[in-house]
Formats: structure tokens, sequence, C-alpha cells
């Protein structure tokens, strides 16, 4: 790692506290890639949200989905979210639909920063389709039609993260470097503005 880089990870944690990095965004766009290589760069832990809830249930997310139905899976996710964030400093890549939740935003915005990752369409379907039978609510119908559907649904609720990060075809590397600039800045904006308050 180069000083510059080193000197970046050591000042992000220190300004970060306890406060989590939450990566949010649609099925595909790759928060648990992209936030294992945040958290290994920072040497933070990384949880990602779907795999404690299926560790928790001990039952995959599709079974969850269909024994207890859609509403069930999303109040166990709240409860799950709510004691990562607890638990920070950490890296929480979260399930799709969690950001939907006002209560969840609400303790996201007390306990961690949120960034969106962003990615267009295409690039979306064409990751969730290397796992099909993987995301429930793509199993209903035409995938393409029903991430068009939530994208219009969801994109003005992921509008109101801390952060909106670009997730490209391009190297994991490049969306962690973009992701931790971005962070960067916008923590140095607030504690510049915490010194003129
Ligand atoms: C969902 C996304 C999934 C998982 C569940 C519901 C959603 O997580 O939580 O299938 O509502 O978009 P990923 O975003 O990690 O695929």
């Amino acid at each position: 790692m180069t000083t510059r880089k080193r000197k970046q990870s050591s000042d992000l944690l220190e300004k970060l506290g306890k406060t989590s990095i939450v990566l949010i965004g649609m099925m595909g766009c790759g928060k648990s890639a992209i936030g294992k290589v945040i958290a290994a760069r920072l040497g933070l832990k990384f949880h990602d949200s779907d795999a404690e809830i299926v560790e928790a249930a001990g039952m995959s997310i599709a079974d969850i989905f269909e024994k207890f139905g859609e509403a069930e899976f999303r109040r166990v996710e709240n409860r799950v979210i709510e004691r990562l964030l607890k638990e920070g400093p950490a890296v929480i890549a979260l399930g799709g639909g969690a950001f939907m939740s006002k209560k969840t935003r609400r303790t996201i915005s007390r306990r961690g920063i949120s960034i969106w990752l962003k990615a267009d369409l295409e690039l979306l379907l064409s990751r969730v389709s290397r796992r099909p039978g993987k995301r429930p609510l793509l199993a209903t119908g035409d995938p393409r039609q029903i991430i068009q559907d939530l994208l219009e649904i969801r994109g003005p609720i992921y509008d109101q993260a801390n952060l909106h990060v670009s997730s490209t075809s391009g190297s994991k590397i490049q969306t962690r470097d973009a992701v931790l600039e971005a962070l960067a800045q916008y923590l140095a904006s607030q504690s510049n503005s915490q010194e003129a308050g």
C-alpha cells in the first residue's frame, strides 16, 4: 500500500469512529463484492445482511420467502441490520430492499453512512443472471421487467443515501477506490462544517 493510501485509510478510520459504512442498491450492483474489499482495505469487519439472516434462520432467503413470506423476511432483515449497526464500526452490505424501510433508514442515519452503489439495468441483469434462483423476487416473472420496475420505485428512496457511487463493469478495486474517495471527501466536509459551527 502506498503511503498516501495508508494515510487515507487511517484518516478514514479515525473520522468514522463507531460509524459503519453501509452499502445499498439493487440486487447485482456489487454490494458484497465491493464491501469485502473496502473492509479488507480499512481493516474493518464485513457483514452481509442476507448472509446473517440465512445464518440466523438456518434456511435460504428463497425458503424464508416461500415459507414465511416477504413481510416476515423484512421484519427479520430489520432486526439483523439494527444489531449489526449497534456492533459497528463495520462495512455492511444490505439486501436490495432493506433501505426501503423507513425504520432501517432511521437506524442507518444514526449509526452509519449510506452509500448507494449505482449500476445500470444491463449490468444488473448480467450479474443477477449468473445465479438464477438465488433471488426469489426475480423468480416471479421477467427479471428485466422486475428490475426495471423496482428501480423506478426504489430509485427515489436510494437517492436519500449519503453518497452515490457508480458501480461499473470495471474492476472491484476501481469501485472500491471510488467509494473510499467519496467517503474521504464526505467525512472531510463534515468535520469542516463541525469546526465552522
Ligand atoms: C432483495 C435483494 C436480495 C435479498 C432478497 C430481496 C430485494 O439481496 O435481500 O432476495 O428486495 O431487492 P441482494 O440485493 O444482495 O441480492
